[in-house]
């Protein structure tokens, strides 16, 4: 899609590294119980291990990498906001908001499953999600526990993604202006992204008024991130995204692709791309992670 822009460091063994990471992980919190939540445990696993690009937790161990947090308390964390998303996305899938059948290459939960068992493994990837966070495991701390389960949370809910969702579904039948599907797409989108960035200050004890400049590395990102989506659901190929695809059009949905065209749409992208790179001036070497992540998300073909 989008002319490849020579990345400063390779993704790949860092992408393979928290994938594995996340599926043991998922693995190891996901063991199938002998007794009736036994189907209810399988839709989890089959929705959570083995697919997706894991970008969010990756997000949230290059945040952790600019403040030296400890790598296994990091990838609590990754995991947490992973089950935040994957929540999302078995939602997402089911008929009463975008019906799919793929997903990551795979039945979608209602369809491997049936719906009533994807709404419960919705429900229970999202208490998991708190439930990580606010293990003592995840940092020894109580105040970061907390603000971490806080900022979650208004990531997930009505001021964050379940927001952007709503507003995702009257975008098929309203015309929104570029304005509000910017707002859209940063609530959608933008803000379990904004929290992986988030996490990695909460857990390195940066202060607030510390945070700017990750905050507006996180909101260019989530915007470029979202464009992609969109730019891949008009040119990209089903069989690498393992979703169907030119489904937002076949809604009438606004998105930066309808309202501005693809090559708009492109250039805003790589725009976005440019400017959260800006924000990281101030930061090493210990930045080159999310700088390469920045150039990924538009240059990814799934
Ligand atoms: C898809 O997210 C849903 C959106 C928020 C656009 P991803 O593109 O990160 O999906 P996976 O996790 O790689 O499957
Ligand atoms: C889904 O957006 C976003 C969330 C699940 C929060 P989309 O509906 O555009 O995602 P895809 O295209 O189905 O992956
Ligand atoms: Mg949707
Ligand atoms: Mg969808
Ligand atoms: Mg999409």
């Amino acid at each position: 899609m989008i002319a490849p822009v020579p990345s400063p460091l390779s993704l790949r063994p860092a992408l393979a590294r928290i994938a594995q990471d996340v599926d043991r992980h998922f693995d190891l919190l996901l063991t199938v119980p002998d007794d009736p939540r036994k189907r209810l445990y399988e839709a989890m696993r089959h929705a959570a291990i083995g697919g997706g690009k894991r970008l969010r937790p990756l997000l949230v161990m290059a945040a952790c990498e600019l403040f030296n947090v400890d790598r296994a308390r990091a990838s609590r964390v990754a995991l947490a906001i992973e089950c935040m998303h994957v929540y999302s996305l078995v939602h997402d899938d089911m008929p009463c908001m975008d019906d799919d059948d793929l997903r990551r290459g795979r039945p979608t939960v209602h369809k491997a499953f049936d719906e009533a068992t994807a709404v419960l493994a919705g429900d229970s990837l999202h208490a998991l999600a708190f439930e990580v966070v606010a293990d003592p495991e995840t940092h020894p701390d109580p105040f970061v526990r907390a603000e971490l389960s806080l900022e979650l949370a208004r990531a997930a809910g009505p001021a964050g993604m379940a927001g952007g969702q709503m507003m995702d579904l009257i975008a098929e039948t309203t015309t929104f202006d570029l304005q509000t599907v910017t707002r859209l797409q940063q609530l959608k989108t933008g803000a379990l992204i904004g929290f992986c960035l988030e996490a990695g200050a909460i857990m390195g004890h940066v202060p607030p008024e510390g945070r700017t400049r990750l905050r507006g590395y996180a909101r260019d990102i989530g915007l470029a991130f979202q464009i992609a989506d969109d730019l891949l659901d008009v040119e990209g190929d089903e069989a690498l995204a393992g979703k169907a695809l030119g489904k937002d059009q076949a809604a009438g949905k606004a998105t930066f692709v309808s309202l501005l065209g693809v090559e708009r749409a492109k250039r805003q992208a790589a725009l976005l791309v440019d400017q959260a790179i800006a924000h990281l001036a101030a930061f090493g070497s210990e930045a080159d992670l999310l700088r390469a992540i920045a150039h990924y998300i538009v240059e990814r073909d799934r």
